[in-house]
C-alpha cells in the first residue's frame, strides 16, 4: 500500500507537472473530472475495529492534522458547504464511519482514500480527539410555510416537532430519544452527533436512509434509521436539516467528556461554560424529561446508560465495533 500511495504521489505530481506545461502551452482548462485514485479496499476493516483499544486524544490530535484541510482541525469543516462537520462526533460512530469508508462498504470516493490509510487504533484515536471539540451549529430557516400541511408554520418548527416528539400517528419517532435534545448523540456508537450539522449533509443522509439502501454488509445500525426515516416527505427532511442545523450542540463539558471517556488527564475545551449559548444561533434546545408530556415515547433500541458510565469495551450489546 505504501507502494501504490507512492506511486500514486508520483503519478500526480507528474500530472501536475504535465498541467502546468499544458497551461503554458495553451488556454484550454483542465478537464473537470480529474481520475480519482482510490488505495485497494480492505475487507475486513470494520471486523478490525473491534481489537482496537479506546482512542488516545492526544494521539488522535497529531493525526488529525491529515483531516485538517477539509474538516477543519476542530472537524468544524474550512468550507461548510462542502464538508460535514465532525466536530463533537462521538468516538465510536466516527471510528465505525472511518471503518466502513475503508472497507468500502459506505462510498465515498474522497473519504476512502484518506480512510485506506489509518489503522483501526488511528481511526478510535482519531475519533476521541473529534469527541473533545466544540460543533458549531448555523441558522435554521424561520421563514413560513404557504401551503401543503404545515402552512403557517415557519420551516424549521416542522423539524422542530418532528425532532421532539416525532408524529405518532404515522409511526415517527421522536429524534431526541436517540439523538439527545440538543442533537449531542449518546456515548457509545450508535447515536451520532447531529447537532448544528450542515443542512445539505443532514438531508442527504436521512434521504440515504429513507431510500433503505446500503452498501453496508451488517445492516443493523443503517436499519434503525431506515424505520425512522421512511415515511417522512422531502419537506420534513428539509425542515428537521434546517432545524438540526441550527439546533445548539452544546453538551457541557461533563458529557463530552464522558463521550471522549477522558479520565480526567486531558481538559476538555469549554466555550463561555456550561449552558452558555451560541452566538448566531437561534435554537435552544429544550431539555424535556422523559415521561413528562411531550416527551418521546419511543424507547432507542439498545438504549445507552450514560449515567451509568456504559462501558464501551464491556458493552459488547451496542457496540458495531465488537458485533461480526
Ligand atoms: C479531501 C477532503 C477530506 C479529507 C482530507 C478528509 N475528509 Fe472526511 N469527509 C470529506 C467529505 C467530502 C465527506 C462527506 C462524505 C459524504 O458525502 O458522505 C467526509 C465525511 C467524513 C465522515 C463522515 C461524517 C458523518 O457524520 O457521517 C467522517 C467521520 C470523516 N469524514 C472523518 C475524516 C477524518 C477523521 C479525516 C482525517 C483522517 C478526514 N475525514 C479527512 C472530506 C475529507
Ligand atoms: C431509535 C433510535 C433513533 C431515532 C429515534 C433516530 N435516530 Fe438517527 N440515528 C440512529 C442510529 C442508530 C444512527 C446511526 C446509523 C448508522 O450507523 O448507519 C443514526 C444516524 C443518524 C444520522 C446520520 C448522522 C451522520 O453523521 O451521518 C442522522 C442525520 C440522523 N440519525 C437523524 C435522525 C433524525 C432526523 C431523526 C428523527 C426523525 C432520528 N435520527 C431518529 C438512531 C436513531
Amino acid at each position: 500500500m505504501r507502494h501504490a500511495r507512492a506511486y500514486g504521489l508520483a503519478g500526480l505530481a507528474a500530472l501536475v507537472v504535465g498541467a502546468v506545461a499544458f497551461a503554458q502551452s495553451t488556454a484550454v482548462p483542465l478537464p473537470e473530472e480529474t481520475p480519482v485514485e482510490s488505495a485497494p479496499l480492505e475487507d475486513n476493516a470494520v471486523a478490525e475495529l473491534a481489537e482496537a483499544e479506546w482512542g488516545d486524544v492526544t494521539r488522535g490530535q497529531t493525526l488529525a492534522g491529515a483531516c485538517a484541510a477539509c474538516h477543519g482541525l476542530d472537524g468544524n469543516g474550512t468550507d461548510r458547504s462542502i464538508y460535514p462537520s465532525i466536530a463533537g462526533q462521538n468516538e465510536q460512530y466516527m471510528a465505525h464511519q472511518l471503518a466502513l469508508f475503508k472497507s468500502g462498504e459506505r462510498v465515498n470516493a474522497i473519504m476512502q482514500p484518506e480512510a485506506a490509510r489509518l489503522s483501526p487504533q488511528d481511526m478510535r484515536d482519531l475519533g476521541a480527539y473529534f469527541a473533545t471539540q466544540e460543533a458549531q451549529a448555523g441558522i435554521a430557516d424561520d421563514g413560513v410555510v404557504d401551503s401543503g400541511p404545515y402552512e403557517g408554520m415557519a420551516f424549521y418548527e416542522i423539524g422542530q416537532q418532528l425532532y421532539r416528539r416525532g408524529d405518532t400517528a404515522r409511526e415517527i419517532p421522536g429524534c431526541m430519544a436517540c439523538h439527545g435534545p440538543t442533537g449531542a448523540g449518546m456515548p457509545g456508537p450508535s447515536y451520532p452527533h447531529v447537532g448544528g450539522q450542515v443542512a445539505w449533509y443532514t438531508a442527504r443522509r436521512l434521504e440515504e436512509f429513507r431510500s433503505g439502501t446500503t452498501t453496508e454488509r451488517d445492516t443493523h445500525l443503517f436499519d434503525v434509521m431506515h424505520t425512522v426515516a421512511e415515511r417522512l416527505t422531502d419537506q420534513e427532511i428539509q425542515a428537521l436539516a434546517s432545524y438540526m442545523e441550527g439546533l445548539h450542540p452544546r453538551p457541557d463539558a461533563a458529557t463530552r467528556a464522558q463521550m471522549a471517556r477522558l479520565d480526567g488527564t486531558v481538559e476538555v475545551p469549554t466555550r463561555g461554560g456550561p449552558g452558555a449559548t451560541g452566538d448566531a444561533v437561534e435554537i435552544e434546545a429544550e431539555e424535556i424529561p422523559a415521561g413528562a408530556p411531550g416527551a418521546p415515547d419511543v424507547e432507542p433500541q439498545d438504549p445507552p446508560q450514560p449515567e451509568t458510565g456504559t462501558d464501551a469495551e464491556t458493552d459488547t450489546d451496542t457496540d458495531p465495533t465488537t458485533e461480526p
